[in-house]
């Protein structure tokens, strides 16, 4: 007799591993299950539903390897994992490692599975949509396996602040109000490769709204009676509200004067940079005035301010922690070293610089003399919070989509939490600007360390950079 396996096409991992957990119990040779749920020649049975006798051990090593291959396409692969549930149980040679034929396949599998997740996070492109009560982004991805499932927890995590759908031909991941559901799949939408913005976003706002997702395939794949469940649109207090009042307070504050509790700035300097007279009222004037600030005694022993540079209308902006050595002669952000390296890991992540508004924390170098060197020293708390008025002028007039924080400092001054950056990596937190705001290494973190921790690191920050541009694509 064939015991017909039927399994569901969400929740798939625990649904072959609860079928798995009975057919071993009870003995059942991998021979004698069909797990393709199609049965023609022999007389099919399903599996009994409660487990038998017989206690399997299973390796967790197994079960993680499961997990992986169970995403990828090949209809065969809940059929090689059993075979491979059966020989362990049974102590039939090693089928997890690569010297046995059935674990060099699985473990391709899992390879493929994860590369096609890893594909996913770096090149879902989000585009927005016009507003409901929060922001909502929707995207196109067609995956090669059935990733969508186990690769959506990535993007849970990283853009849990607003709404979002990920459509794919088999399935479509949709995060609204801060619950993930899978729904039926989509049509691939008939557009030109180079559709306009517009264009994109009148199909997502059609397949997002679930009052107008495809009627016929929703029929077909889920009862009426649970229509009534499908997400509605949820009034949400708007993250941005508060955004308008913050900046109004930030323009009374003035650009030139020392704020209590800066070091006196020498006369020296004082005679030479006069205070702007009047508040800067676009991107370019408040560069400008930059250059005369003397909110605190950094401006005294470096070269010069060193402004943001890139696209005034960035939908992305980055900030690090404060100008190096390099910048400081140059007046330019991101020229030294880390800066090379962050703009390879941009590149690898599809970011142009000159898309995207590249700036510091603080505007000058800190440092200290060590013979003809100058060594970097962190700005303290109150140096950030001096030069946060700066950020937050850049900021008002970007109005960035979101931010990335390279670094301690960076997160600093765009939250004001000063917990460490460990735990918060990779993760969007609203910054006091109101807008998101995702945490990430700082490149001359990487460049201290070793090369496997640095690789490490670089595939995180590359990670970040990837879902940050797939959150504010440049078009
Ligand atoms: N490090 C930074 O944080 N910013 C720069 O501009 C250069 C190095």
């Amino acid at each position: 007799m064939i015991h017909r396996v039927r399994l569901p096409e969400r929740g798939l991992f625990e649904a072959w591993r609860s079928a798995a957990r009975i057919a071993i119990s009870h003995r059942i040779a991998p021979e004698d299950i069909d797990w393709s749920d199609t049965f023609g020649l022999f007389e099919a049975a399903p599996l009994p539903d409660q487990a038998g006798p017989h206690q399997a051990r299973v390796p967790p090593a197994f079960l993680r390897l499961a997990g992986s291959v169970i995403w990828h396409s090949a209809p065969e692969r809940l059929g090689l994992l059993y075979q491979a549930l059966w020989r362990i149980d049974r102590q039939q040679g090693d089928p997890l490692s690569q010297a046995d034929p059935l674990g060099r396949r699985l473990n391709l599998m899992a390879k493929s599975v994860g590369r096609d997740i890893h594909k996913m996070h770096a090149f879902v492109r989000f585009r927005e949509l016009p507003r409901t009560s929060r922001r909502r982004f929707a995207a196109w991805f067609e995956p090669e396996h059935d990733t969508l499932e186990p690769g959506s927890a990535f993007f849970v995590k990283r853009f849990a602040d607003m709404d979002w759908i990920i459509a794919s031909p088999r399935l479509t991941a949709r995060y609204e109000a801060g619950k993930l559901s899978f729904h039926p799949g989509s049509i691939r939408p008939d557009l030109p490769k180079d559709a306009s913005q517009e264009l994109w976003a009148t199909y997502y706002a059609n397949i997002f709204n679930p009052a107008r997702v495809k009627l016929a395939a929703m029929r077909a794949e889920m009862p009426k009676k649970y229509w009534k469940n499908l997400p509605e649109t949820r009034l949400i207090p708007d993250m941005l509200k508060d955004a308008e009042a913050r900046v109004a307070r930030m323009h009374a504050a003035a650009a030139g004067i020392p704020r209590p509790g800066a070091l006196p700035v020498s006369p020296r300097y004082r005679a030479a940079m006069p205070v702007p007279a009047d508040l800067p009222d676009s991107l370019d004037a408040a560069g400008k005035a930059a250059l005369q600030c003397r909110r605190c005694q950094l401006c005294e022993a470096a070269t010069q301010t060193v402004w943001g540079e890139g696209a005034p209308s960035a939908r992305l902006m980055l900030v690090g922690e404060q100008p190096g050595d390099r910048e400081d002669l140059e007046g330019r952000p991101f020229v030294g070293p880390a800066g090379l390296l962050l703009r390879e890991v941009m590149s690898d992540a599809g970011i142009n610089p000159h898309e995207v508004w590249l700036t510091n924390a603080v505007k000058h170098f800190k440092f200290t003399p060590r013979g003809k060197k100058r060594l970097h020293q962190n700005p303290d708390r109150q140096e950030i919070l001096h030069c946060r008025w700066w950020l937050r002028l850049e900021l008002s007039f970007i109005r960035p989509e979101l931010v990335v924080a390279f670094g301690a400092s960076a997160a600093f001054a765009l939250t004001g939490n000063a917990a460490p950056l460990t735990p918060r990596r990779g993760r969007i937190e609203t910054g006091l600007h109101g807008g998101p705001v995702l945490i990430t290494w700082h490149p001359s973190a990487i460049l201290r360390q070793k090369s496997e921790a640095a690789m490490q690191l670089r595939r995180e920050l590359a990670g970040d950079l990837a879902s940050a541009a797939s959150f504010a694509p440049a078009i």
